[in-house]
């Protein structure tokens, strides 16, 4: 067993968009060390079933854990809702942390009385995002919107192309003017929040990731796992799609 990664925070997603989530852990832990996994030869995850997607996020997992990772982010919603508590119950040693749609700090402003919730088909049909929409949608109205092909579309970069704006018209652009808030329950497209600005008009935008980041602080926390270096950490990228184009890719969507 190599120890690689000793002492990371191992961060995983099916592709591209766990990198908005990366973005910031690294902004409120900058001393941690980070190891991002994509999955991109498998991605998207969205569009497979819940048994596809919890043998990838376990095999991830295993090899993050192998090479000495301290801690797991589920940088993804599709893998959360899929995977992340029968994780949990495997990996009990170590703190497991994933994303959820942030319906919750959506559901907080007064003024979001329509609220849009954009993600992945197979997010919006498990339990896991079922039981928070019975939680926090009460007295709103919360409109599922299942955006298949996005996250694809996503991965292949060059988002400032108009075939972009294009999809997004088709997904959601017949909600213009009819919501208040939209909810990015999927991590890829925090990358096309200008994009969704355009296609929707002046909407309040959410995401899961400064929840999650405020999340693995506690858990480090809890556990005496906080790093004790007080240098910049560093940030290591992995892809299942293993090129050096793949690699210089997620560095691109990291300094987005
Ligand atoms: N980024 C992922 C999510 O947050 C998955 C997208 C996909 O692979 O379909 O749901």
């Amino acid at each position: 067993m190599t120890s690689e990664y000793s002492g990371y925070v191992g961060v995983f997603d099916s592709g591209v968009g766990g990198i908005s989530v990366l973005k910031e852990l690294v902004r409120a832990l900058p001393n941690e060390n980070f190891v991002f996994y994509g999955d991109s030869a498998n991605a998207p995850y969205g569009e497979k079933t819940r048994d596809q997607v919890l043998r990838r996020s376990r095999d991830i997992v295993d090899f993050l854990l192998n090479k000495g990772a301290k801690a797991i982010v589920i940088a993804c919603n599709t893998a959360t809702s899929a995977a992340a508590p029968t994780l949990r119950n495997d990996y009990a040693h170590v703190p497991i942390i994933g994303v959820e749609p942030a319906l919750k700090p959506a559901t907080l402003v007064d003024e979001n009385k329509r609220i849009l919730v954009m993600a992945t088909p197979i997010t919006l049909r498990l339990d896991k995002y079922q039981q928070l929409a019975e939680k926090w949608g009460t007295g709103r109205e919360v409109i599922d919107a299942p955006c298949p092909g996005l996250a694809a579309r996503i991965e292949r970069g060059h988002l400032e192309d108009h075939d972009v704006v294009s999809l997004l018209e088709q997904l959601v652009g017949g909600y213009r003017g009819e919501v208040d808030a939209v909810v990015l329950g999927c991590t890829h497209y925090s990358f096309v929040a200008q994009q969704i600005l355009q296609v929707l008009g002046d909407v309040r935008l959410y995401d899961g990731a400064l929840g999650t980041a405020r999340q693995l602080e506690r858990k480090l926390a809890e556990r005496g796992l906080l790093t004790k270096s007080s240098g910049a950490g560093v940030v290591k990228f992995l892809s299942s799609k293993d090129t050096p184009e793949e690699i210089e890719l997620y560095q691109s969507f990291y300094s987005m």
